[in-house]
């Protein structure tokens, strides 16, 4: 009916322009400027990045060039050299900064810990100490498979410090994930902790350690943070107390001149073939795209307590949570557990008790914290909060206006912020203090960022067409290589549409050059906002004895975003229960339980095509519960698809 559909209309044009008071206050405040950013950025890039970098980074020797060749292979201030660790902690202890609180930190049993930037920086300088006793150099890899402590920060940052090269596991991979990545990077050492707190559990990480270790030869040390108290073998020679080695060691660490170029960290992510991919990420670049990111979208200012809740195992918590933040002087505020420990109110108490004004989150969270109820943030002051952010995947607008009403009071501006492991940091973003937002976009491209939306072809679209979204032109903060790979490299992000960085998402552009995100369009799995690849859930299935086949897909899921579901092809007559859960044990087991199916489905055959792809579509509809299957003219076997069916009834 029409009166339906202009209604429909109206909702989508539904906007929020950010209150007068913000705008005024704003490092960016109006739409000219950011106009005029933009538009300088596109057109003169060099001239842009390299007065931020001159004016927003500390150099030990100024770079030459601000950037060099063409995407992919672009290089940033060459010539150059600096350090992280400075950028991030000494240059603020020569001012008032020096006491003012780096990392807020709340375990997840309520103990907490401040460490001012004076004590960061110690800390820092102390387990840089302590790398290079333990025979840790510049390049080196250091693995840090770790609870969400203050040690965690200040292992990467003592990494970064003296150029060894952190990469990351997030404690939610299992043993076999820890030993690829630790084989992948060649790690040489290895640090860990005890356990980890997980709602009242503990999560034993130096067991999974241990285990990784027999099948990653190039490990020859390990460090372990007490944490929990919880029982641990340590191997003579090999392994070593964090507590025991710091005790010796001196406060005193030059920051490493390191080149602009120089490896800052790799991080695993998931692709659609094969193994995880090393994105390499190196110093100056990475550095100040987070550094402006940060100011740009999260508006810092020196009496702001921000709060991401990501895990620093992922990239989130790598740019938002440690580096960006600390970059600008921040206070920034980490805890350990659960948002639901001991009960749905926790992280609107930490909200209130450390007065946290800036706040940024999941969507996957914002719909588990819908479902527990608006009586839990009900029950907290919540007024110190001035802006929020989401980040991970599209948000529903149901999702987002309850955010906006039930956390931000209907006062706090919220930036949904699209980015990548691969991108390092925030892309596309509302300005808090600009943009007139609307639920589920995620706005328009940060100065610096230029995007377009074509067709498999690489022609661009028009207004309202979906798309693949790609980069037109090169950024600092941009991944390097894949680790080991550069031929990935090149294959993954820049085969698909030549001259351009193909992002693997879909997308559409409004008429006022909004982006909608549509999700990916690779055989990548968005669970809880977190990648997964269909393949490596595929590979683990059929490492299984009983499993000859299967073929993974995701299905929409109310708090996860997508659910994983799979469907199995097994050597033996067996479909019982016993079976299922025992394969979704071994899922868990490969690559732990962030990759926990939700739906294991017994088939006689998994449906190809004749030129043997898995008819993922297909499969889709089935997972979802969709009636219309679409075109299967291209089915290799009607009746698998019948049985499949059948299996619904
Ligand atoms: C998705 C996380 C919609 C997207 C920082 C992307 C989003 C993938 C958003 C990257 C958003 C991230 N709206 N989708 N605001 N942010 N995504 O590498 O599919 O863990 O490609 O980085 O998450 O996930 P990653």
């Amino acid at each position: 009916m029409s009166g339906d559909a202009i209604q429909s209309v109206l909702q989508e044009d539904r906007q929020f322009p950010p209150p007068e008071a913000f705008s005024a206050d704003a490092h960016i405040s109006s739409e000219e400027q950011y106009q005029e950013m933009w538009q300088r950025a596109k057109d003169d890039p060099d001239g842009f990045w390299g007065e931020l970098a001159r004016e927003n980074l500390d150099w030990f020797e100024p770079f030459e060039q601000v950037s060099e060749g063409d995407m992919p292979d672009t290089k940033w201030f060459t010539g150059g050299k600096l350090n992280v660790t400075h950028n991030c902690l000494d240059r603020h202890l020569e001012n008032w900064r020096k006491n003012k609180a780096a990392i807020i930190w709340e375990g997840e049993p309520g103990d907490t810990r401040v460490l001012r930037y004076q004590d960061l920086h110690r800390e820092v300088c102390r387990f840089a100490n302590v790398l290079k006793q333990l025979g840790i150099e510049a390049g080196d890899r250091v693995t840090l498979y770790m609870p969400m402590v203050p040690e965690l920060a200040i292992a990467m940052l003592a990494c970064a410090r003296i150029g060894a090269v952190h990469s990351i596991i997030f404690g939610g991979f299992s043993a076999d994930a820890v030993a690829e990545r630790n084989n992948d990077a060649q790690a040489k050492l290895v640090v860990t902790a005890d356990a980890g707190w997980r709602r009242g559990k503990e999560l034993p990480l130096k067991e999974a350690v241990d285990k990784s270790l027999e099948k990653s030869p190039s490990v020859e040390k390990v460090v372990v943070v007490r944490r929990t108290g919880y029982d641990v073998e340590m191997v003579p020679d090999r392994d070593y107390w964090w507590h025991e080695l710091m005790e010796g060691a001196s406060i005193e660490c030059e920051a490493t001149p390191l080149d602009s170029e120089h490896p800052l960290f790799i991080l695993y992510t998931s692709g659609s073939t094969g193994k995880p991919k090393g994105v390499l990420h190196t110093t100056a670049g990475y550095l100040l795209g987070t550094t402006m990111t940060s100011r740009w979208v999260f508006d810092l200012k020196d009496d702001d307590t921000y709060w991401c809740t990501a895990d620093i195992g992922w990239i989130t918590g790598h740019s938002y949570i440690v580096y960006g933040p600390l970059a600008n002087g921040a206070t920034t505020v980490m805890y350990e557990g659960a948002p639901n420990w001991p009960d749905e109110g926790r992280f609107w108490q930490i909200v209130q008790k450390y007065g946290v004004s800036i706040f940024y989150t999941a969507p996957t969270a914002i719909r588990a914290f819908i479902k527990w109820g608006d009586d839990w943030p009900g029950q907290a002051d919540l007024s110190s909060l001035r802006l929020l952010g989401t980040v991970g995947e599209p948000i529903n607008p149901e999702a987002w206006m309850w955010y906006h009403r039930v956390i931000g009071g209907e006062k706090c501006p919220i930036v949904d912020t699209w980015w990548q492991t691969e991108t390092g940091g925030i892309m596309l973003s509302p300005l808090p203090g600009v943009t007139a937002t609307k639920p589920g976009s995620c706005t328009k491209p940060l100065p610096g960022v230029v995007p377009d939306i074509v067709t498999k072809e690489g022609e661009s679209l028009g207004d309202n067409q979906g798309g693949l979204l790609v980069m037109r032109q090169p950024w600092p903060s941009m991944l390097r290589t894949l680790y080991g790979d550069h031929d990935r490299f090149l294959e993954t992000y820049f085969s698909e549409v030549p001259g351009s960085y193909f992002a693997g998402d879909g997308a559409r552009r409004d008429e006022h050059g909004f982006y909608w995100i549509m999700g990916r369009v690779d055989d990548v799995l968005n669970v809880a906002g977190h990648r997964l690849s269909t393949m490596e859930i595929e590979s683990a299935l059929v490492s299984h004895a009983q499993v000859a086949e299967a073929a993974v897909v995701g299905f929409p899921h109310d708090l996860k975003g997508e659910g994983i579901c799979c469907f199995v092809t097994t050597t033996v007559n067996d479909n019982s229960e016993e079976l299922k859960a025992e394969l979704i044990a071994h899922v868990r087991e490969q690559i732990g339980a962030i990759a926990t199916p939700d739906q294991i489905r017994f088939a006689a055959a998994v449906p190809k095509t004749r030129s043997g792809k898995i008819m993922r579509r297909l499969l889709r509809d089935i997972a979802a519960g969709r009636e219309n299957i679409g075109d299967t003219t291209t089915l290799e076997d009607y009746t698998v698809l019948a049985k499949l069916r059948e299996e619904d009834e």
